[in-house]
């Protein structure tokens, strides 16, 4: 028996070198946890919610209510946002839709004057700008349908950060100097996040008492706590008084909905990405169609970034065109993910030329809104882009309570063609209506194959998908999640007609290189968007995580 063992010994060699070599050894579970996030103080919750036994959904949950009181200029209970799961006993996925919705007062005119001009600061100021919140609604839903722990537990970090403070820091500094008007207009976000009327210096406490109490209610009555009662009555008797219309139906009929996440492949990977209303997926899935029309890593420069920045503007004119809340407009979602679509779309892309694209307009620039990935040991995921849209949202505290309303009713086109802060113009699909979700760029994506996983996004407004863009050909590359996060950047979409681009992404050749090609060329005066990664490799079971070195974010693995 030895002796036929020992015979066989190359043969079995062989065999186990096979196995190990081969997808159906991969690592089951990865070797540990991580999470990325936008915040020091949300990283260390996540993981903390981990080592009391919870799931990555736990974490998520934690995750979500930390950054809720401690980047306060960039989501909260008081906005939405979209999470994306994965399951690992099952590999069931689904897009939590926690997205503002709009007033059911609210009609398409809403931000125009009589003679149909849009009046400007109407859609970003104050509570008029402030759509009907997800969060709260999506926390409690996350919790309930696929946590383990109780919903109080996961929210007890974020509950005693918001009592206890947190402390200033530079982005804090640059967003509420920014914000400065809008905060100073609203005396309850006045006394939180000013003192005494300036911009508090760095180290300062930012303390949220009432903030604290409000995500108390939640944890005892659940969703429940926020969206019905005397507590409702309270938000939309301030709302009202300060100019909003919200209506105690508003607040009672928000319901979370789970959608069906946006698949399509590239090179192999498999893209799962968000589904409307977020134009994330859809636009992502067009434009690494068209790229892979060209297999692009045989391309060389300039004509890579060329064919990139082409794929970028025909993905953004349909965004224009198509998108909008698909519970009050038809998508063509199978058409506009096909690759023969995509081809259509390529057809009239010149390798030396760039093409025009029609109308002119420009546009300010949003700044903030958070992304956070997670990967538990059992191998559930979570991504999760969450906002209340411009830095400190629409600036307006509904007093008593702490909560921050946002201002994502600028995300709906006000008018056809006007462009909103991002520069990003729409249309019919887009339109506003009561009770419809405007339309979002937020694009939590996962991106793998059978030897390896991401879970990624960033904020950035309308730059959110071509950044989850270029991150997703960097990993196509075979690079880890420190190069996906620190890639400097460029982004075109259809208008204004310029490829945007962090001084640092092109040198002098290539910039000259582009221009002759045609193209506008519009350097920007600061780097954007805040990534957060995380990797598993599924044949060592090793993970990695990476948080964007331009923002003050940890990536941690534990
Ligand atoms: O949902 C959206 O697309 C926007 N409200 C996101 C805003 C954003 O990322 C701001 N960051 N610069």
């Amino acid at each position: 028996m030895f002796g036929l063992l020992k015979q066989k010994a190359p043969w079995w060699g062989l065999f186990c070198a096979f196995l190990f070599l081969s997808p159906l050894t991969t690592a089951a579970v990865p070797d540990k946890a991580a999470i990325a996030t936008a915040h020091p103080l949300a990283t260390e919750a996540g993981h903390q919610i981990l080592k009391l036994g919870g799931n990555a959904f736990d974490a998520a949950v934690a995750v979500s209510a930390v950054l809720a009181v401690v980047e306060p200029y960039s989501s909260g209970i008081g906005g939405g946002g979209f999470w994306l799961l994965h399951r690992a006993s099952d590999g069931f996925e689904t897009m939590v839709d926690g997205r503002e919705r709009a007033p059911l007062a609210a009609h398409r005119d809403l931000y125009l004057d009589k003679e149909g001009e849009v009046i400007p600061g109407l859609s970003i100021n104050g509570p008029l700008a402030a759509g009907i919140p997800g969060e709260p609604a999506a926390l409690a839903h996350i919790s309930e349908h696929y946590g383990r722990l109780p919903f109080k537990d996961v929210l007890a970090p974020a509950i005693r950060i918001a009592r206890e403070g947190f402390p200033v820091e530079s982005h804090y500094v640059r967003m509420a100097t920014w914000r400065l008007k809008a905060l100073r207009a609203s005396e309850s976000a006045n006394s939180i996040f000013l003192h005494k009327g300036e911009v508090p210096a760095e180290g300062y406490l930012i303390r949220q008492p009432e903030l604290a109490e409000t995500l108390q209610r939640m944890a005892d009555a659940g969703a429940d706590g926020f969206y019905r009662g005397e507590f409702a009555e309270r938000i939309v008797d301030a709302v009202k008084l300060a100019g909003g219309i919200w209506s105690l139906e508003d607040l009672a009929s928000y319901r979370v909905i789970e959608r069906m996440p946006i698949r399509g492949n590239f090179m192999g990977l498999k893209i799962t990405s968000a589904s409307p209303p977020s134009s994330g997926g859809i636009a992502l899935i067009t434009m690494l169609n068209i790229l892979q029309g060209f297999n692009l890593p045989k391309v060389e420069e300039p004509q890579r970034t060329h064919l990139i920045v082409e794929a970028m503007r025909r993905a953004y004119r349909d965004r224009a065109d198509y998108l909008g809340d698909p519970d009050f407009v038809d998508i063509p979602v199978d058409a506009l993910t096909h690759p023969w679509y995509a081809a259509g779309l390529a057809r009239d892309i010149q390798m030396e030329r760039a093409s025009q694209s029609v109308g002119n307009q420009n546009h300010e620039e949003g700044r903030d809104t958070t992304h956070f990935s997670i990967l538990d040991r059992e191998g559930n995921r979570v991504a999760a882009t969450l906002s209340i849209n411009y830095p400190f949202g629409s600036g307006f505290v509904v007093p008593g309570t702490g909560v921050l309303l946002n201002d994502e009713m600028d995300d709906f086109s006000a008018s056809p063609g006007v462009p909103n802060v991002y520069g990003l113009v729409g249309a019919e699909a887009n339109a506003i209506a009561g009770g419809k979700r405007m339309l979002s760029s937020m694009s939590p994506t996962f991106v793998e194959d059978e030897q390896q996983v991401a879970v990624l996004g960033t904020p950035g407004g309308s730059r959110i998908i071509t950044m989850v863009l270029l991150g997703i050909l960097e990993m196509a590359e075979g690079k880890g999640p420190t190069d996906w996060v620190k890639r400097p950047r460029f982004h075109h979409q259809y208008l204004p007609d310029q490829i945007q681009y962090e001084t640092d992404a092109f040198d002098e050749s290539m910039r000259k290189q582009l221009e002759k090609m045609g193209h506008q060329l519009k350097p920007l005066e600061h780097d954007y968007g805040n990534m957060q990664a995380v990797y598993w490799n599924k044949k060592t079971g090793k993970v990695d995580a990476a948080s964007d070195p331009r923002g003050l974010g940890q990536a941690k693995i534990e």
